[in-house]
């Protein structure tokens, strides 16, 4: 008997429907070739559940998501439900998703597929050979800090960080680092903010019981400027809720793409892997968003959460195929682009290359 996996899954708004859908058809072709089933059950988050429930994170879901092995999430939000107050936008339901799951490491990965270095708005040969992995914590700082408040005249947020969130925040990044290049650059800004400069004396705490790891630091204003010089100092990058937000996002242009990135949010029982895209409003429903990000974030799923690295890597394998190959979405497709295809050609073609694989 296979062993079976339940996956939570959350299609959201805009392109997000579309893109989950192509994540599953490869998830269901790889299953074929190995040890293990999946079995899906749908829950409503973001501006759809609003629309639908009230809540943009109705309890239902986070109960199912509780009892899952891991969360396939695509995407929420839109200019829809973007004037409503704080506590119904979709952007509330994430972070309260993030908060009840313990989901406080958000690890990104960014790296150059050869194919695209043209993609990107970045010199070639400032890209070729970057592979970068941004652990962003994801459940504290600014984010989250008491007080806050906006009273029409005034307005504030706090950002807070414990000795204990960063410590925790500090080992993912650590054991990360171990497991590549064994550099961590941690950004803050300590010239001026205490709660980074405890940041920075408990990074260094840590950084004690790592010994085979290098551990750098940068403001995060110069870092942000280092990453578009010259992205290739960098391993891991260790930092903040606001600051890896900003960051990794930054980051992303160095792949060419938005479209192209996954990311994993880990820390509790479950974890969550979602594309670090928004839900593109402007392009839902026309078949031209890029699944790619969602695929490679259904593959981190297979690692980090089931332990199934060989089918994870069947499907990186078959991305990086189908992009030396020639095949593009709409988005990518001034590069290198032998045949341009809808989003639901392009999970048809992986799957496919996975089947084979
Ligand atoms: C992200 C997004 C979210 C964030 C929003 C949608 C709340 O930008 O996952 O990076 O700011 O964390
Ligand atoms: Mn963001």
């Amino acid at each position: 008997m296979k062993k079976n996996y339940k996956i939570a899954v959350i299609r959201g708004d805009g392109i997000g429907p579309e893109i989950v859908d192509e994540a599953i058809k490869v998830l269901d072709c790889v299953c074929v070739n190995e040890d293990f089933t999946l079995s899906y059950e749908d829950y409503l988050m973001g501006g759809v559940a609003y629309d639908m429930t009230g809540s943009p994170l109705p309890d239902a879901t986070i109960e199912g998501c509780m009892k899952s092995d891991a969360v396939l999430f695509g995407a929420i939000g839109g200019e829809k439900w973007d004037n409503l107050p704080r506590e119904f936008r979709p952007e509330t339901g994430l972070l309260k998703l993030r908060k009840a799951l313990g989901l406080f490491a958000n690890l990104r990965p960014t790296s150059v597929f050869d194919e695209l270095l043209d993609a990107s708005t970045l010199k070639p040969e400032v890209l070729q050979g970057v592979d970068l992995f941004v652990v962003r914590e994801l459940t504290g700082g600014i984010y989250f800090g008491e007080p806050r408040a906006n009273d029409g005249q005034k307005a504030y947020n706090t950002m807070v960080y414990s000795k204990f969130e960063i410590e925790r925040i500090a080992r993912v990044a650590f054991e990360s680092a171990m497991k590549r290049r064994k550099h961590v650059c941690s950004v803050d800004k300590a010239n001026v903010l205490e709660v980074s400069q405890l940041w920075r004396d408990t990074v260094i705490e840590i950084a004690k019981e790592y010994p085979e790891v290098t551990l750098t630091h940068m403001y995060v204003d110069n870092a942000a400027m280092q990453l578009v010089r010259n992205p290739k100092q960098f391993d891991v990058i260790l930092t903040g809720n606001i600051f890896g937000d900003i960051l990794s996002d930054e980051a992303s242009m160095i792949s060419g793409s938005i479209g192209l990135l996954p990311s994993a949010s880990i820390g509790g029982t479950v974890g969550l892997y979602e594309p670090i895209h928004g839900s593109a409003p402007d392009i839902a429903g026309q078949g031209i968003a890029n699944p790619l990000a969602t695929i490679l974030s259904a593959s981190m799923m297979l690692r980090f959460a089931l332990d199934e690295t060989k089918a994870a890597d069947r499907i990186e394998n078959a991305v990086k195929k189908v992009l030396s190959d020639g095949y593009r979405t709409k988005d990518l497709a001034r590069y290198g682009a032998k045949e341009v295809c809808s989003t639901t050609q392009m999970g048809s073609i992986i799957a496919d290359y996975v089947a084979k694989a």
